[in-house]
């Protein structure tokens, strides 16, 4: 059976954005049942919201009278998860102090489940320390709180208040509803490119986007994991909760991925750090009558070959490589030569496949020799399947270790 969410809606003006939180969830097969308040009303309607969930909408705790009010008992006891989108201060200081005087507030106080409340309101509301310590209490009997976004807020300030965007909602609601397999787990991943300077405004670069290595942190963070992402300029978001190093060269990648390594039960390598870097750095822009038709590199170092020459037994390192000739036995040897436990392959001359799309074509191969060759995927599917195999390589080792002891 599919489960279920249940979203309340109240009465702010971010309220507008909560169809589409509904619509994406509803996309994702998640059974959605939506209970608002009064407020909430004068924002969105009942019809559009019924309508998107093919659900009937919850909000009057007196509408037919004819028939035994229970329908918050069953709606409270039928979900697997709950959201409160937006959250004002009215309905955060109702439910912390146990007030029940709605349909709403009378559902969520019926609840057995996780709930997520999303805050969204005027700055100096949401600072309020009456606001503020309703929150803490909240967060204190277990409420999951998503914190609001800086921006343009409708009453005309620029500050901290907006309500979160839908996809980010959505990506937090399946974080927390996903198995937590990989709980236990610290991931060190790598993305995006490095940039190699020449001088201040000039570089060297590749066509990394980042989408590849932010997947896997994503994913891996949704799966319970501690995650810790080493990326170059990226121009993707990665998830709340990955913890986000940002760098720009090869060797500062180097130098924050071996602050973390020691830390990191698992490491995986999707960036595609530059080879080399222009040996000579100019402080000052270099004036084009005064530059040579020659660049003089320095080769940079190989961070994943490093880790391989010193990871510990307990340790799993997954590495890529994007290739365009003699793809798979480039692959293989960069499996021995950087002693991995698995490569992940691409052939980024493939249409779908490598850098800055939304789908790979990989292929898997394994210190033991084993090789899986994957369909056409999303990116995320790619990040979940080789995070399958960190699981079984895990497991083993750990049925290994119990076997021999
Ligand atoms: O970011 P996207 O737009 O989503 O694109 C994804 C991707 C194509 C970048 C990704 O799927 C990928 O293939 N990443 C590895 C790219 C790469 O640099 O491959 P390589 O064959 O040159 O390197 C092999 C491995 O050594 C990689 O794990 C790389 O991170 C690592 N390496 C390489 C050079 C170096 N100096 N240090 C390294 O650690």
């Amino acid at each position: 059976m599919s489960p279920s969410v249940l979203i309340g809606i109240s009465g702010g003006i971010a309220a507008y954005k909560t169809p589409l939180l509904v619509r994406l969830l509803v996309q994702s097969g998640i059974q959605t049942h939506v209970v608002m308040t009064d407020a909430a009303m004068n924002f969105v309607t009942p019809l559009t919201l019924a309508t998107l969930t093919g659900n009937p909408v919850c909000h009057d705790m007196w509408g037919e009278r004819d028939r035994p009010s229970v329908e918050h008992i069953s709606l409270a006891d039928n979900a697997d998860f709950a959201v409160i989108a937006p959250a004002t201060a009215n309905i955060i200081g109702k439910i912390a102090c146990g007030i029940a005087d709605d349909m709403l507030t009378t559902v969520f106080m019926a609840l057995r489940c996780p709930v997520l409340v999303c805050p969204s309101m005027n700055v100096n509301m949401f600072r309020n320390p009456i606001v503020q310590e309703n929150l803490k209490k909240l967060e204190g009997l277990g409420y999951h709180l998503m914190e609001p976004e800086s921006g343009y807020l409708a009453c005309g300030w620029n500050a901290e208040g907006r309500m979160p965007e839908p996809e980010k909602i959505a990506q937090k609601i399946h974080s927390l509803m996903g198995p937590k397999d990989l709980a236990g787990e610290h991931i060190l991943v790598t993305a995006g490119p490095t940039e190699e300077p020449l001088d201040p405004v000039r570089f060297i670069t590749n066509r990394s986007s980042g989408k590849m290595g932010v997947a896997i942190s994503d994913r891996a963070i949704a799966r319970g994991a501690k995650v810790t992402l080493v990326a170059g300029p990226i121009r993707v978001q990665p998830a709340c909760g990955v913890r986000h190093i940002s760098v720009r060269t090869a060797l500062e990648m180097r130098d924050r991925v071996m602050d973390v390594f020691r830390d990191a039960t698992v490491v995986i390598k999707a960036a595609a750090v530059s080879d080399f870097r222009p040996t000579v750095t100019e402080t000052e822009k270099v004036k084009k009558e005064e530059m040579t038709p020659t660049i003089v590199l320095t080769k940079n170092p190989d961070i994943l070959a490093e880790l391989g020459r010193i990871k510990r037994e307990d340790q799993i390192i997954v590495g890529f490589a994007a290739e365009t000739q003699d793809v798979l036995q480039n692959g293989r040897t960069k499996l021995r030569k950087k002693n991995l436990d698995m490569l992940v392959l691409n052939d980024v001359s493939k249409p779908g496949a490598g850098f800055d799309c939304d789908t790979n074509i990989v292929r898997f191969l394994h210190r033991s020799g084993d090789e899986e060759q994957m369909e056409i995927m999303s990116k995320d599917k790619v990040a979940d399947l080789i995070l399958d195999r960190v699981r079984t390589m895990r497991t083993a080792a750990q049925y290994q270790r119990n076997t021999s002891a």
